[in-house]
C-alpha cells in the first residue's frame, strides 16, 4: 500500500508549512469549509474510520454523540501517548505536524467546535516546540485562527502540555488534566460527546485518527474504507518494537497480517534467536504465540485471535525473555502510572507487582499462582476507567500462556532463563 500518512515523513524539512503546503496541505480543509458540517460527519461515517487511540470506536459515530444544541463545543487531541510499546504519534506530530493541524480543524468545522486543544504528553517537549512553531506560521498565514481561508470562519488550536503521567491519556482524566486539575477519571456516563471538557460537548480523537481526515475529505469514503478489510478501512500505522531486527513505525494496511509486519517490514527476530510471544497492541493486551499470527493485523481480527489491535504497539519477544520477568517488569510500570483513585487498581498493582517479584526471585510459593489470578480478576472491571483491565492483564495473559515458566521459578527456587540474559531482570527487580 503506498503510504498516506507517512509518505514524507522521511524528507527533509517535511515538518514545516511550506513543505506541506508544496504537497496539497490545506487543501482538504478549503474543500471541507466549502460543505455543510454534517456532510464531512456524513463521510467520515461513511468510510468506516475508527479511532486510533486503542478502543477502535468510531469516529462519525462519536461525532454524531456530540451534543449540538450546547455551545460551545470542543475537540480533544489526545496526543499523550504513553501506552509502553506505542510511538506513532510522536512520528506524525514531530515530522507532520499540519496534517494534525488539518485534521483538527476538519474536526472541528464538523462539529461546530471553535477550539481544538492538543494534549501533548509531558516528555515530548523537543515534538511540542516543534509544533508551537509550525502553529504559530499557520497562524500567521491564515490557515488557523481568524477568517480561516478567507471563510469567515474562526476557529483556535491550542497545544497544552500534560505533566508526564499514562492516565492522563484517558479520556476523561486527559479532561481532567485540561481544566487543571489531576488526571484522574471521571465516571461515565455521561461521555465527553455529552459532557466534556467544562462540561461541554467534546470529542476526544487520538492524533493518527484526526490525521486521516484530509486524506478522506480529498479521497472520499469508499476509497478509505477499500483500503483494508471491512470496517477495518484506511491506513493504519504499526510500531514494532522489541527483539527485531528492523524496529519502527510502520504504514500498511490492515490486511497485512501479523506476520507480515513482524518479518517482513521490521525484518523479523534477530539473528540466532526465536520468537517466543507477541504484545500486539501496546502493553495493555494479551500475548499472542508465535503460530497465532497469521491474521489480518485489523481491530477485528486481532480481537477474534484473542488479543486486541489497542494501540498497534507489536511487542516482539524471542526465547531470551523470561515471561515472569516480563510481567513484573509491565507490572512495574502499572503500579508506579495508577493514578490512585480506584482502591483496586491503587492498592491491586502493588500486590500483582511484589508476589511477581518474589516469583521472579525464586521465593515465590504455588499458592502465589492463584493469589495472581485472584487479585487480577478483582481488579478487572471494578474500576472507572479501562486503566484496571489492563493492569490485570500482564498476569493473566502470561500464566495462561506460560505457566509453566512460573512453577519452574518456584520449584527451583530461581529465574530459569540462562544467566546472561538475566542482566536486565536484575536491573528491573532493583526498581
Ligand atoms: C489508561 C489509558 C491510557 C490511554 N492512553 C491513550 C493515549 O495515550 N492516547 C490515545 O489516543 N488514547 C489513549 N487512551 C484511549 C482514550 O481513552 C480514548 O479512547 C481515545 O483517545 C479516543 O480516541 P480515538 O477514538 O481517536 O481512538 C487511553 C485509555 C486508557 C484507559
Amino acid at each position: 500500500m503506498e503510504p498516506v500518512l507517512t509518505k514524507y515523513v522521511r524528507e527533509p524539512n517535511s515538518f514545516t508549512l511550506d513543505f506541506y503546503l508544496k504537497h496539497d496541505g490545506y487543501t482538504a480543509l478549503k474543500q471541507a469549509l466549502g460543505t455543510q458540517p454534517n456532510d464531512v460527519i456524513e463521510i467520515v461515517k461513511a468510510s468506516g474510520l475508527r479511532g486510533r487511540g486503542g478502543a477502535g470506536f468510531p469516529t462519525g459515530m462519536k461525532w454524531q454523540f456530540v451534543d449540538k444544541k450546547i455551545e460551545p463545543r470542543y475537540i480533544a487531541c489526545n496526543a499523550d501517548e504513553s501506552e509502553p510499546g506505542t510511538f506513532k504519534d510522536h512520528v506524525l506530530m514531530e515530522r507532520y505536524p499540519h496534517l494534525l493541524f488539518e485534521g483538527c480543524l476538519i474536526g472541528c468545522w464538523a462539529i461546530g467546535a471553535k477550539v481544538a486543544y492538543i494534549y501533548i504528553r509531558g516528555e515530548f517537549y523537543h515534538v511540542q516546540k516543534v509544533m508551537e512553531a509550525e502553529l504559530a506560521k499557520a497562524y500567521a498565514q491564515g490557515y488557523a485562527g481568524r477568517n480561516i481561508l478567507g471563510s469567515g470562519w474562526d476557529c483556535d488550536i491550542v497545544i497544552h502540555r500534560g505533566a508526564g503521567a499514562y492516565e492522563a491519556g484517558e479520556e476523561t482524566a486527559l479532561i481532567e488534566s485540561l481544566e487543571g486539575k489531576r488526571a484522574q477519571p471521571r465516571i461515565k456516563p455521561p461521555f465527553p460527546a455529552l459532557s466534556g471538557l467544562y462540561n461541554k460537548p467534546t470529542a476526544v480523537n487520538n492524533v493518527e485518527t484526526l490525521c486521516n481526515l484530509p486524506a478522506i475529505v480529498l479521497n472520499g469514503a469508499e476509497w478509505f474504507a477499500k483500503l483494508g478489510p471491512e470496517k477495518n478501512g484506511g491506513p493504519k500505522l504499526y510500531c514494532v518494537s522489541g527483539h527485531v531486527k528492523r524496529p519502527g513505525v510502520y504504514e500498511a494496511s490492515m490486511n497485512t497480517t501479523l506476520r507480515e509486519i513482524i518479518f517482513d517490514r521490521a525484518g523479523g527476530i534477530r539473528d540466532g534467536h526465536q520468537l517466543k510471544a507477541v504484545i500486539p497492541g501496546g502493553s495493555s493486551v494479551p500475548i499472542l504465540l508465535p503460530d497465532q499470527l497469521d491474521v489480518p493485523a485489523s481491530f477485528d481480527s486481532v480481537q477474534k485471535a484473542g488479543s486486541m489491535l489497542g494501540s498497534a504497539g507489536i511487542i516482539v519477544m524471542d526465547e531470551t525473555t523470561c515471561m515472569v520477568w516480563a510481567a513484573m517488569n509491565l507490572m512495574h510500570f502499572y503500579k508506579h502510572e495508577s493514578c490512585g483513585k480506584c482502591t483496586p487498581c491503587r492498592e491491586g498493582g502493588d500486590w500483582l507487582w511484589k508476589i511477581l517479584s518474589r516469583i521472579e526471585r525464586g521465593e515465590g510459593q504455588m499458592r502465589d499462582l492463584d493469589l495472581l489470578v485472584s487479585v487480577s480478576n478483582n481488579i478487572a472491571g471494578k474500576t472507572l476507567c479501562a486503566f484496571g483491565d489492563a493492569e490485570a492483564t500482564p498476569p493473566l495473559t502470561t500464566l495462561k500462556h506460560f505457566r509453566a515458566e512460573y512453577e519452574a521459578h518456584i520449584r527451583e527456587g530461581r529465574c530459569t532463563v540462562p544467566a546472561e540474559w538475566r542482566a536486565r531482570t536484575a536491573v528491573a527487580a532493583a526498581h
